[in-house]
């Protein structure tokens, strides 16, 4: 079996191919194992160098890069722009150069504008990792949320996966759907039309705007945030009425009449797109999906690493 990325980057979905997806689970398997170890570090990313490089606001994924690092033994140096000489007017391009001048390997970076992560790799000689560019992808919150799937079910290829919610403005959304289509699953998105992209018949996917059809429909419901601050618009009149129509609660999901999975990328509007006794249940895997984070991440580090090292031979 090939043991390397065919990919230089990680920085979407869609340029990646089924046999990457399925080499990052695999490595995967083995870095849950090795995170459930009393000792959970290993020596894999020894003398790397890794800068976290955040543009915008994260709590799971840079946390999760950071430990994914250090439980690789990598070095790591954490960057964030609210702090930095960005605000003084320094380039995206200027920056990482300075970041690179001081002997970086590898690049993690999160960034508000789509494409960000593509033009940085054009630019500088690094690795670069897509931690989330604007409402374009999120490839490892893609990944971690297929292999979630892939644990619960032993399986994605079948699997009928519904994504609820803000679909226009969501990166998640789109990683998600090229990561399960790839892997043979089936996907649905479910909003109000205002929320669904016009281009989202060109994906092949499901759209349904009725939720309860959705669930009855799907084994796996991921709920997607409202992103409020990504919206210059109004696209329903109120998130009273958003949560009537697209809101799961206890009553919505006992209505199903099977046990399907939820799913949610996190952070969580409580009471909105999901209540807390649906988000706590024992059908939600929210949690697992946060673990899984970590050993994704540890595996693309890893496999993006490793290949560097053979090119270098
Ligand atoms: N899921 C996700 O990307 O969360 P953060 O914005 O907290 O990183």
């Amino acid at each position: 079996m090939e043991s390397r990325l065919t990919s230089k980057h990680l920085l979407a979905i869609k340029d990646i191919s089924a046999e990457d997806i399925n080499l990052i689970f695999t490595t995967t398997d083995t870095f849950k194992d090795v995170i459930n170890r009393p000792i959970k570090k290993v020596p894999s990313l020894r003398d790397i160098t890794i800068a976290n490089i955040f543009f915008e606001n994260s709590t799971r994924t840079k946390l999760s890069f950071e430990l994914a690092e250090k439980r690789l033994s990598a070095d790591v140096i954490n960057f964030s722009a609210s702090s930095s000489s960005v605000s003084k007017g320094e380039s995206l391009i200027d920056t990482v150069n300075n970041i690179l001048a001081m002997k970086v390997d590898m690049i993690v970076m999160r960034h508000p504008r789509p494409g960000a992560a593509k033009f940085l790799s054009s630019h500088v000689s690094a690795k670069i990792i897509n931690a989330g560019d604007g409402t374009h992808e999120h490839p490892t919150q893609g990944l971690l949320d297929a292999y979630s799937i892939r644990e619960k079910y032993g399986n994605v290829r079948g699997m009928k996966v519904v994504i609820v919610g803000d679909i226009l403005h969501s990166r998640v959304a789109l990683s998600n759907i090229f990561c399960l289509q790839k892997l043979g699953a089936e996907v649905m998105v479910c909003g109000p039309t205002t929320l669904i992209p016009k281009y989202i018949d060109s994906l092949g996917v499901r759209v349904e705007h009725n939720l309860d059809e959705a669930l009855a429909w799907c084994d796996v419901a991921n709920m997607l945030r409202i992103q409020m601050e990504r919206q210059d618009i109004r696209y329903f009149p109120s998130l009273r009425e958003y949560t009537m129509l697209y809101g799961l609660d206890r009553k919505r999901l006992e209505k199903v009449g099977k046990k399907i999975t939820i799913m949610h990328p996190g952070p969580i509007n409580r009471g909105i797109e999901i209540t807390s006794d649906v988000a706590d249940s024992g059908q939600s895997i929210i949690l697992d999906q946060v673990e899984n984070g970590v050993a994704v991440r540890m595996a693309v580090l890893y496999l993006l690493a490793g290949q560097q090292a053979g090119e270098e031979k």
